[in-house]
């Protein structure tokens, strides 16, 4: 099929809710390491990696040599029998995963992955109230769907009772209208006051947040966020959730899992994106007696497949073995360098945000009006030259640098030049 004839087919036989970049949908053919290629035969740097799922690199060699090898030995059997990639994965992620996190459960995305956890998280404190931050992105089921707060995503009103969305840690834009360090963390402290007054009981089962808000535009909480605020949750016998879709797996740098930059434990963390380098995997790890108390039967057909363990345990060694998190930190801060030198030098840029390989540029107007149009054009533009880079954040004004962990400073400085050049 040609180009159009796909695009033709996408717009007759897909939902039209089905969202593509770019005015003009890029239509992949295929991909390799770093580059991605259309059906015109264009290539592309990818600094995005299909939304930091592509890590180590798109068909990376070892990652695919070990699906095939376990695609030609058994590809399925569902969790109802025992398989030897489930268990390897489980230990390996008990093994690098920090506190206590021992038990893990397997899924197909990360919106599984957060509801197992909240579902979880819930039995176990016998309390239905979750508090969730604005801005946060959770997934696309009912709950997930209730868990997000941003209003583009949300397709119905909400319809899960007992989420709790309170103001995040946005320092850019202060929902108190404050500044950080003399803010004293208003919005971490604001949770005490949350569970007082919209909770049943004063209390609550779970604190679910992401390290660094994703999709809500890499927003990264102050450093003494998550001990504040989770401190608070677990006065009132509520659990800390981190959703580590994001930025788990070295994405930011110096630190396997981001949550470790804040130096919390958490009771339950979720994964998938990055885990397996692209092939479909939800993964939701728990303390063993918090894993323990959901009693009953559970079952997910695909979940603990032993092709995709297979995959995800490939990925991590590859990014164990090439020392990819420390990798993930240098070319971070060169990237970073990059990022804050286009700042100085164009006032649309406002804020510049992120860690490791993972990197934002708010593009704002007069008073830090979202410049959404100019957004858009960049993305364009930057296709135009050959560069992936990703949309997001609330308003769709914030750019999203994402690339693979791998590779040299060098072309790293390369890509940040050819950002330069579009301006
Ligand atoms: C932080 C976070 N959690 C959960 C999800 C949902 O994951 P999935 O799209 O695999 O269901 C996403 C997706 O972007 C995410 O960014």
């Amino acid at each position: 099929m040609d180009k159009k004839e796909i695009i033709d087919k996408q717009k007759k036989y897909l939902f039209s809710c089905v969202a593509t970049y770019y005015d003009e949908p890029l239509v992949v053919d295929h991909a390799k390491d770093q580059y991605v290629y259309d059906t015109d035969g264009k290539e592309f740097l990818d600094f995005f990696g299909g939304i930091l799922t592509v890590s180590v690199g798109h068909c990376n060699e070892k990652v695919t040599k070990a699906i095939d090898e376990q695609t030609h030995k058994v590809q399925h059997m569902s969790t109802l029998y025992a398989n030897e990639p489930q268990v390897l994965l489980a230990e390996k992620l008990a093994q690098i995963t920090p506190g206590r996190l021992e038990k893990s459960f397997f899924t197909n995305s990360g919106t599984e992955a957060n509801e197992t956890a909240v579902l979880l998280a819930q039995i176990h404190t016998k309390c239905q109230d979750v508090i969730t931050l604005r801005h946060s992105y959770s997934g696309r089921s009912y709950l997930a769907l209730s868990l997000s707060a941003q209003s583009s995503w949300r397709l119905m009103p909400n319809v899960v009772p007992g989420v709790h969305h309170i103001a995040n840690a946005y320092c850019y834009r202060c929902p108190f209208g404050l500044t950080y360090p003399s803010c004293d963390l208003k919005c971490a402290k604001d949770a005490e006051e949350a569970i007082q007054t919209m909770t049943s009981q004063g209390r609550v089962a779970a604190f679910l947040a992401e390290p660094i808000q994703g999709v809500g535009g890499f927003i990264v909480p102050p450093k003494e966020y998550f001990k504040e605020i989770v401190g608070i949750i677990r006065k009132y016998g509520g659990l800390f959730i981190c959703d580590e879709v994001q930025t788990a797996w070295g994405r930011t740098g110096g630190k396997m899992f981001g949550i470790e930059h804040w130096g919390v434990d958490p009771d339950i963390m979720t994964f998938a994106k990055g885990m397996a380098n692209g092939v479909p995997i939800g993964a939701t790890i728990a303390t063993p007696e918090v894993a323990d108390s959901m009693k009953g039967n559970t079952i997910s057909t695909f979940g603990g497949n032993p092709v995709t363990c297979t995959a995800a345990h490939a990925t991590i060694q590859v990014i164990e073995e090439e020392n990819l998190v420390e990798n993930a930190r240098v070319l971070g801060n060169r990237l970073r360098d990059g990022l804050n030198a286009l700042k100085d030098k164009y006032p649309i840029i406002g804020d510049v945000r992120g860690m490791g390989l993972m990197q934002g540029m708010e593009l704002v107007g007069e008073q830090k009006k979202p410049d959404i149009e100019n957004t858009k054009r960049v993305m364009e533009l930057t296709r135009k030259h050959g560069l992936l880079v990703g949309k997001g954040g609330t308003y769709g004004n914030v750019l999203r640098v994402a690339p693979p962990l791998f590779g040299s400073v060098l072309w790293s400085v390369g890509s940040v030049k050819t950002l330069l050049g579009y301006h």
